[in-house]
């Protein structure tokens, strides 16, 4: 077929498609577009919302799935979600508009579709129900977005830093927020439920009743406090031992790709490569893929996951 005379328009795109540097890291880390107001309207529970987490971690692992073998590690916390690729992957000859744009969609788009696996559960009940709980079914009242972000890391240091730079910030805004909402009367407390065997959960306020402040003097009593002081304020106050909540919420969650190289050689047919045969893959992925709420500030972690970083 004859190219028309517009076909040269097409160059222009090869000059916007960025590609990203061999050798290097890549993360891509995605966000919820204003979760302040999405959150708030539909009444997620503060200062965590284990549902909306757990639908965050299920649309990170169909994003691994997607992307098999390619990445090997994603932390998310709050409403945002990091994806580490292997340093050596290929992925769309590591095009950058292809990779950030197509992991971003694919998050989103599974976390509009297991929407209501996770907002329709019988399993989150509560005795003393917030008004704001009348229903457990959540019905999605617009569409949500993520944004994306690209970014190239030279060497493993850096990676491990990136990786504790976000978990600390999970750990700094998480105390604060449950000390935070527990002085407005708005803390949900989860308790793993003792009427059941499996991970379902009660949910509770706090065991202690104190007048609520507003958030302008929840504010003004939480600045110049460091982190004993809210520690204190809590247990004292409130009688909640910080050290108690879940450490889904302290330390966010760590989704690990846990394949070695002899299995994935196993379960790629000679002469294809991944970008070829993964939809036709018939092992059921979920098996190598690992969820965790551990510390992956100190080094053990590192320590005991080096192929990551290979
Ligand atoms: P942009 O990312 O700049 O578009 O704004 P944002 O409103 O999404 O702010 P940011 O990403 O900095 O913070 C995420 C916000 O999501 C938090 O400030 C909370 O308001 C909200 N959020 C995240 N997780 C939860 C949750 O489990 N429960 C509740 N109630 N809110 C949450
Ligand atoms: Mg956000």
């Amino acid at each position: 077929m004859s190219k028309s005379k517009y076909e040269y328009v097409r160059t222009y795109e090869d000059s916007s498609d960025h590609i990203l540097l061999k050798d290097c890291y890549i993360v891509v880390r995605i966000d919820g577009q204003k979760f302040h107001k999405f959150t708030k309207r539909h009444n997620l529970l503060k200062p965590n919302d284990k549902r909306c987490l757990d639908l965050m971690n299920e649309s990170a692992k169909h994003v691994i799935k997607c992307f098999f073998p390619n990445i090997v590690m994603a932390y998310g916390q709050s409403d945002e979600y990091s994806f580490l690729i292997r340093r050596m992957s290929d992925l769309y000859k590591r095009r950058q508009n292809k990779v950030q744009s197509l992991i971003c969609s694919s998050f989103t788009s599974a976390f509009v579709y297991y929407w209501s696996q996770y907002f329709s559960s019988n399993e989150l009940f509560t005795d003393r129900r917030p008004s704001t709980l009348s229903s457990s079914v959540v019905t999605l009242q617009y569409p949500p977005a993520f944004d994306s972000r690209c970014i190239l890391y030279p060497n493993a240091k850096v990676v491990m830093d990136y990786f504790r730079w976000r978990q600390v910030d999970c750990h700094v805004n998480n105390l604060y927020n449950t000390v935070f909402y527990a002085l407005t009367g708005q803390y949900t407390k989860y308790l793993i439920s003792s009427s059941s065997s499996d991970s379902s959960y009660k949910i509770t306020t706090c065991d202690k009743q104190v007048q609520p402040m507003t958030p302008k003097e929840a504010t003004d009593r939480l600045s110049k406090t460091i982190s004993s002081d809210k520690h204190e304020i809590m247990f004292t106050d409130y009688g909640i031992n910080y050290n108690n909540e879940l450490e889904q919420f302290k330390k966010g969650s760590i989704i690990l790709l846990n394949i070695n190289d002899d299995v994935l050689q196993q379960i790629k047919p000679k002469k294809k490569n991944w970008d070829q045969i993964r939809e036709d893959i018939d092992v059921d992925l979920n098996q190598f893929i690992d969820v965790k709420h551990c510390d992956i500030i100190k080094d053990e972690f590192w320590d005991q996951n080096q192929s990551l970083l290979t």
